[in-house]
């Protein structure tokens, strides 16, 4: 009989990641897509006199996290399970790690509590509501709550093993990759990073300043987030999130664009051409085959976007209206936008361009609406626009 062992990490003295790979998971809330899969992160941390489980995975692999709690030997002994976030993908797991641990309490914040129940029907005696700073002792090793709110839902929290100054922040500082146990062994990790913050932490950022705030004088040893591989080595994904939060951006444009005959893209070369004669770092992305994480890693320190797609009935072509949408509610730190158009018999896309993107504080430096082919002087138009904005985001 061949006997399967579970991969189960000792990441510090008694502290284990019994978390599972979702090497196959493509996409994310139906929207963002994950090329390197991702993982679900759950760690044990095993005091003299309790257990305790931090966060649980994704619906689908209880079994192979009961499995891994079952290979050293802490299943049905758990004393609590801490809920830093009450998103599925972490908490999705709790009815079946509590049925299957009689005695665990799970550990959560108030706000915590009521979407608890809500969204896993857990009964009242089996929460404890924890508020900031409290702490709990587990014989020898004792956990700090560090409450987080809106990174990214309301009710997050940290939590901060103290003994061995290990950072459980679960979505916060993570990245959807399958691979590796640090954050050293994976080839461009921070890449992952910029791009999941792009996504998920990037509408949060004055949260995540906030929380930055609370771990200013925490010794943090290492950083264990829900997501990708941890940080035996905090410092880098730290600074970071510093500069991220920060909205630190540089001179640099992200151009999204779709095109029909050629006409919006003809533009599009000539804009990214002069943008690069000026010494404009550019990223240009086809709507039709970019991927909405690469887009959202680049808008987190692009000092520039440029929207550019043609007519279609009216209003912007479908690709770009959803960028533009997405872009409004993503909030990048841009400064300035442009917008790149062409039409048959109507135009109407730079309007709903810029209806989409006025509630933002980006401010619209022109756009060039052209009918049919642009002609020289219509490129000349767009190359004009382009030196603007170079100048703008250089001297910014
Ligand atoms: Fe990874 Fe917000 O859940």
């Amino acid at each position: 009989m061949v006997i399967r062992m579970h991969e189960v990490r000792e990441i510090a003295l008694g502290v284990h990641w019994v978390g599972v790979r979702d090497w196959d998971r493509r996409l994310f809330d139906s929207l963002i897509p994950l090329p390197a899969g991702t993982t679900y992160n759950s760690y044990l941390v095993s005091g003299r006199d309790k257990l305790v489980l931090i966060d649980t995975v994704n619906p689908g692999f209880e079994g192979e996290l009961k499995a891994k709690l079952e290979q050293i030997g802490s299943w049905g002994k758990l004393d609590y399970v801490v809920m830093n976030h009450a998103e599925p993908d972490h908490a999705g797991g709790l009815p079946f790690v509590l049925e299957g641990n009689p005695r665990a309490k799970v550990l959560l914040t108030a706000k915590g509590a009521k979407m608890a129940k809500v969204l896993f029907a857990l009964p009242d005696d089996r929460m404890t509501v924890v508020k900031d700073g409290d702490s709990i002792d587990l014989g020898g090793k004792t956990l700090r709550f560090i409450e987080a709110p809106f990174l990214h839902w309301p009710e997050t929290m940290f939590t901060y093993l103290e003994e061995d100054q290990v950072l459980f922040p679960c979505d916060f500082f993570g990245a959807h990759h399958a691979a590796g146990v640090f954050a050293d062994e994976v080839e461009d990790l921070l890449v992952y990073a910029k791009k999941y913050f792009g996504e998920i932490m990037m509408p949060f950022s004055k949260s995540g300043r906030q929380g930055l705030a609370k771990l200013e004088g925490l010794k943090i040893g290492m950083i264990a987030p829900s997501h990708g591989p941890m940080h035996r080595d905090p410092k880098p994904i730290l600074s970071a999130y510093m500069s991220w939060t920060a909205g630190e951006t540089t001179a640099k444009v992200t151009i999204c664009y779709a095109t029909m005959w050629q006409a919006t893209k003809a533009m599009v070369d000539v804009f990214a051409q002069t943008l690069m004669q000026e010494g404009v770092y550019v990223s240009v992305y086809d709507l039709t085959v970019s991927d909405l994480s690469s887009i959202a890693g680049d808008l987190v320190d692009s000092k520039g976007i440029v929207l550019a797609a043609p007519t279609v009935l009216g209003g912007l072509h479908p690709l770009a209206l959803h960028a533009a949408n997405v872009v409004k509610v993503i909030r990048p730190p841009a400064k300035f936008a442009v917008v790149l158009s062409s039409y048959g018999w109507g135009g109407g896309a730079v309007k709903q361009a810029l209806e989409v993107l006025g509630p933002t504080k980006i401010e619209a430096l022109g756009a060039v609406d052209v009918n049919g082919y642009p002609t020289k002087e219509d490129l000349k138009k767009v190359e004009d626009l382009a030196r603007k904005m170079a100048q703008r985001v250089k001297e910014a």
